[in-house]
């Protein structure tokens, strides 16, 4: 079976378990403040996981494409892709976990047809902090579908991944008790870290087994299903949502209890012809054969390079085709990254010329599959990806100019001068190497120990940035501190807006009790003034407005975005900026490296308790939130 056929034969089972199909949310969002990307089959559908009701009812199911970008520097291994498809079905306050269990095992060993002797699941322990008990029912639940399959499944108690890399698995295991890292589900991630209001749970993973042989032990210690080695892939998630998180960080059953399940696609086609390269799969392995002819190099000893290129262009590839088009602005930016990655990945297989005309086609054949209502632009999306090749094209030439330059006045490149190539002209490093190998340049001998050099210094540079500017003088990252945080930007915006457009941060010391804040001003502040601000934070506050950050390149954030920033001779090339209110009409704009609340309504009320003279020329003020 190939992809297709699989997404097609899920999307039939669930309509026969009574779900109804809904649409899938567009890869690229707009106007998400949270997010940039979907990354999930649920985030389109967190208002309903939360309680409204949905038009189509309470059991639902899709396909939806995802991209997480976090797992870009993963990609060159047998698993991980930044795009991927997530098969989903949802029970809004419907059934729970026994169906869903059933239900899932059933498509995997009946529909797919693996073998009930190669699937490992997993299960939350508990946690004592949170009151959270140990999921000892859905743990119950799996024991008898085992059984009914014929496998006597035992059950282990891992706790965290480490110790299952040490422990591995005993005879007749099947089903494994892990910690909140591994088995707990919200869009944070693991308990500490659900945001605060989401939706979230326990959740029960499921493995595919590829066999004792594909572990690697002396790298990744002995196998057992939440390892990162490559005996054991997670296939599929089941996360019973039964919980909110609550502003005060606690946790609180939700009326209505959820099941939102999510399974990769690519994944499950890899265990459904048992390779546990998903890059073989009918979605993916017609771009690695194109490459191999382009390239004339083989698959098995170029993996990581075809992978990336594949991967890589897929994403871009789906991204153009929702009509998202290469940029300096984050999303846009994203796609011109997997570009330039995939064309630089392309030189090492020695593809130097323009290739993406050959390539395009081969993935977008295999998406004829996919809704035109998310696909709307597929027929423009090669001519966009093509200009972006040729775009880049033309910055590597300009940087193989700029290194002709310095061989004519120098008879030797140093270290510096490739690290000023790779950082000014975006020349990488291995080009300039092989460029001076291939015309005989001479390279000076350190030339890595000075390349190493000049790098670190400028690290060191953002580094010294960041910590006096970035992390604007925050005591610690706990949740009272991280609202002063927000307070802190909401109250430098109001000076601006109500005092002097001219304030500029001088310094700022934020602690879980209050902000102490210092500022350029001329006078000291009147009452009026003080209570104007104090005004117009409570009533930013009050209308709680969404707190989003994105990276940006520099020159893009300073000059297009107009974010507020003091250092920006020293700030690194990419940065992150926050914004708090519309997009396009933001309260506030900063350069900053967070941590902040998502929305402003958390903050409480905001109260001035002091303004007075710091030094010649600044005033400081300290307040509160109530
Ligand atoms: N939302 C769950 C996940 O992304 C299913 O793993």
């Amino acid at each position: 079976m190939n992809a297709n056929e699989i997404r097609q034969k899920f999307l039939d089972f669930q309509v026969k378990k009574g779900h109804k199909i809904i649409a899938p949310a567009p890869l690229v969002l707009e106007n998400d403040p949270t997010t940039l990307f979907t990354g999930s089959g649920m985030q389109p559908l967190l208002p309903y996981l939360l309680g409204k009701p949905h038009k189509d009812g309470t059991r639902l199911t899709d396909s939806q494409p995802s991209l997480r970008l976090q797992d870009i520097e993963d990609v060159g291994d047998p698993r991980h892709t930044t795009v991927f498809e997530m098969l989903g079905n949802w029970s809004l306050g419907d059934y729970f976990k026994e169906e869903q269990i059933r239900n899932f095992f059933e498509f995997l060993t009946k529909e797919v047809g693996l073998d009930p002797n190669k699937i490992y699941v997993t299960c939350f322990i508990g946690n004592e902090k949170y009151g959270i008990p140990k999921d000892d029912e859905a743990a119950a639940i799996w024991q008898n579908v085992f059984k009914e399959a014929g496998i006597d499944a035992k059950i282990a108690e891992i706790g965290s991944a480490e110790n299952g890399d040490k422990r591995g698995i005993k005879p007749g295991e099947h089903i494994f008790f892990y910690d909140d890292h591994e088995n707990w589900w919200s869009r944070g991630g693991g308990i500490e870290t659900t945001p605060l209001g989401d939706p979230c749970g326990p959740d029960s993973e499921v493995f595919y087994d590829f066999g004792d042989d594909k572990q690697d032990v002396a790298k990744y210690g002995l196998a057992h299903p939440a390892s990162d080695g490559a005996r054991f892939m997670e296939i599929g998630n089941q996360v019973f949502m039964q919980y909110r998180r609550k502003d005060d960080g606690t946790f609180e059953e939700l009326e209505k209890k959820n099941v939102d399940f999510g399974g990769g696609l690519e994944r499950i086609t890899a265990a459904s012809i048992d390779s546990f390269d998903v890059f073989k799969i009918s979605l993916l392995k017609p771009i690695v054969d194109k490459l191999e002819e382009l390239s004339g190099k083989k698959y098995e000893n170029n993996t990581a390079d075809m992978r990336v290129i594949a991967d890589h262009l897929r994403g871009a590839y789906l991204l153009a085709a929702q009509g998202l088009t290469p940029s300096n602005k984050a999303q846009g930016y994203a796609l011109r990254r997997l570009i330039r990655r995939a064309i630089l990945r392309a030189l090492d297989l020695n593809i130097a010329q323009n290739f993406l005309s050959e390539v395009i086609p081969t993935i977008s054949e295999n998406y004829t599959e996919l809704p035109d209502s998310i696909l709307t632009n597929r027929n423009e999306a090669l001519a966009v990806l093509e200009k972006e090749e040729n775009a880049f094209r033309q910055t590597l030439n300009k940087g193989l100019k700029e290194l002709r330059k310095i061989t004519k006045t120098s008879d030797q490149l140093t270290g510096e001068d490739l690290f000023r190539l790779q950082d000014t002209y975006g020349f990488p490093l291995e080009l300039s190497v092989e460029e001076c190998f291939r015309e005989n340049i001479k390279l000076s001998e350190n030339y890595q120990a000075e390349f190493e050099a000049a790098l670190n210094e400028q690290r060191e540079r953002s580094k010294t940035a960041s910590k006096g500017m970035f992390k604007g003088g925050l005591e610690d990252h706990g949740e009272q501190t991280v609202k002063y945080h927000t307070a802190c930007h909401l109250m430098l915006a109001a000076l601006q807006k109500l005092v002097d457009s001219s304030i500029c941060q001088k310094g700022s010391n934020i602690t879980s009790e209050r902000v102490r804040f210092d500022f350029n001003l001329d006078h000291k502040m009147e009452e009026a003034e003080l209570k104007a601000v104090e005004d117009q934070v409570n009533e930013w506050i009050a209308a709680d407005l969404p707190v989003v950050h994105a990276e940006y390149e520099k020159n893009f954030a300073k000059n297009e975005l107009k974010a507020h920033g003091q250092f920006w001779e020293k700030y690194p090339d990419t940065l992150t900026v926050y914004t708090i209110g519309d997009e396009n009409n933001p309260v506030s704009r900063e350069v900053c490296g967070g941590p902040h609340v998502e929305h402003t309504g958390v903050l409480g009320h905001f109260k001035i308790v002091k303004e007075e003279s710091s030094s010649a020329g600044v005033r400081r003020i300290k307040a509160i939130l109530e």
